[in-house]
């Protein structure tokens, strides 16, 4: 099982305004090699606050492109995904997964999307080890996480990420912009995620940097 979190920011490691904006931070040639990464993987995941907020297709859009779309996964515990967005509205295309905690919602279901239910475990979220899980159950195990930030930290939290693909774009957005990974609880700097950079490109004005995960506190 392979879990790779992309993020797009700005230097200073946001990934919108406060205000919620995103599109775009970075150029058509990161976007470009985005796409190219989404076809890699079994499934391309993201937080229902980005799918509410985005509203995006995450399929892959490439010159010529006749490959498989990976399947798309939203963690959306309380079933908020409407109808009429995209990712629902292309579920009978494209596999279209909902993790959920509660009944599957008959509007999602009737619309071809098929919702996971997993058990929230201590609070209103399934832990996501058992996400995983039922994930590897609809053989979807090499994971693309795409966000937002929320999302992020709770993959790095649990020490799930296994590459990093950071496409950093020149512009600085200041704190009050949203942090492309949310709390981690670190305490100390050597309970930190750490990763060894493996490659870096210049895209355009942007630069990709690709990570591997080394060994807890960074052994
Ligand atoms: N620049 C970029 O490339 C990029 C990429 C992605 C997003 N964004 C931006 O990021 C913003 C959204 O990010 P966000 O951090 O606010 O939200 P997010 O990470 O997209 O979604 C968070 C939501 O996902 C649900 N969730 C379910 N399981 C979760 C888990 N294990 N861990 C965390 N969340 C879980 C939670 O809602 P429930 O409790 O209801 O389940 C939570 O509120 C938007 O403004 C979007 O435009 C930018």
């Amino acid at each position: 099982m392979g879990i790779t979190l992309k993020l797009a920011t700005s230097l200073d490691g946001r990934i919108a305004t406060a205000s919620g904006e995103s599109r775009w931070i970075t150029g058509p040639a990161a976007r470009e090699q985005v796409h190219r990464l989404r076809a890699d993987h079994h499934a391309v995941v993201i937080g229902v606050e980005t799918a509410l907020a985005d509203d995006p297709e995450l399929t892959v859009r490439l010159p010529g492109y006749a490959g498989r779309q990976p399947a798309r996964v939203v963690l959306d515990s309380r079933q908020r995904l409407t109808p009429d967005c995209r990712l629902v509205a292309t579920a009978r295309d494209i596999p279209t997964y909902v993790v959920a905690t509660g009944a599957p919602d008959p509007a999602l279901v009737d619309a071809g999307v098929r919702v996971l239910s997993v058990a929230a475990v201590g609070e209103d979220r399934p832990n996501l080890k058992n996400v995983m899980q039922a994930l590897a159950d609809e053989g979807l195990t090499a994971l693309f996480v795409e966000g937002g930030g929320q999302v992020a930290s709770s993959f790095l939290r649990c020490g799930l990420v296994t590459a990093l693909e950071w496409f950093r774009a020149p512009v600085v957005l200041g704190g009050e912009g949203r942090p492309g990974v949310g709390a981690l609880a670190v305490a100390a700097l050597a309970e930190a995620p750490h990763f060894r950079r493996v490659e870096v490109h210049e895209l355009g004005p942007d630069l990709w940097e690709r990570y591997a995960r080394m060994g807890q506190r960074g052994a």
